[in-house]
């Protein structure tokens, strides 16, 4: 089973790299959240499918709860990723579809446009590779990316994932179906 640490603990001694602090999302969130989606609409639609979705800040209020029940319910750990100086909110880095009994979730981020080209979800999401199987005892991270998105093709790639396949028209995303190009790092993994 997955162990899934509390949002207390979390919130008391949050995920830190060198430029920058990892907390739960939680409904004080909102409105940063929503600036930061709305200033980057045109960067993030184009690869995310729920960004028309977010359409007014009550939505991104919305999604701030919904972070909070699946943290709780032990379905999704959904980051805040801060500057650690600042402290603005860069993006989000998710451990989604978390299955227990086969001790498996699925990585997924995106950060606003500014804080792009800096290295910044390497380092943030190395973070949350390294909670997942040493926090959560995940034994399988999946992470998918476009076959044609080449800035997350390349994150995946620092992680170390491994390519598996491609996963045919796995999204409608801005009017065109997407290709996924699906890669997994087990717990076992050199
Ligand atoms: C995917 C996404 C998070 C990648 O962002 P990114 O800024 O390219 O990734 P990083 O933060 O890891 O930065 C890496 C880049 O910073 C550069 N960089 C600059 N200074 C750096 C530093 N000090 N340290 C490390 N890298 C640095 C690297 O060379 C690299 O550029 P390159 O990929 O052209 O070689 C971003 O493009 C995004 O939010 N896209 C929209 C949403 C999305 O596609 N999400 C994923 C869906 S699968």
């Amino acid at each position: 089973m997955l162990s899934i640490p509390a949002r207390s603990d979390l919130r008391r001694a949050p995920l830190e790299t060198q430029r920058t602090v990892l907390l739960p999302i939680e409904p004080t969130d909102a409105a940063e959240l929503w600036e930061a989606v709305d200033g980057s609409r045109w960067h993030l639609e184009r690869w995310l499918p729920w960004v028309p979705f977010s359409n007014s800040p009550e939505a991104s209020l919305r999604y701030a709860e919904a972070c909070l029940a699946d943290w709780d319910a032990g379905r999704a750990v959904r980051l805040a990723i801060r500057d650690r100086q600042s402290r603005q909110l860069l993006g989000v880095a998710g451990l989604d579809s978390c299955i227990h009994l086969h001790r498996s979730c699925e990585l997924g981020y995106w950060l606003r446009r500014e804080a792009t080209g800096r290295g910044l979800m390497t380092e943030a999401s190395r973070v949350c590779v390294e909670f997942a199987f040493r926090r959560m005892s995940v034994h399988r991270i999946r992470c998918a990316a476009a076959t044609d998105n080449h800035p997350s093709l390349r994150v995946i790639a620092r992680l170390g994932f491994r390519f598996e396949g491609i996963a045919r028209q796995a999204e409608y995303v801005g009017s065109r179906w997407l290709d996924h190009a699906v890669f997994a790092r087990l717990s076992s993994d050199p």
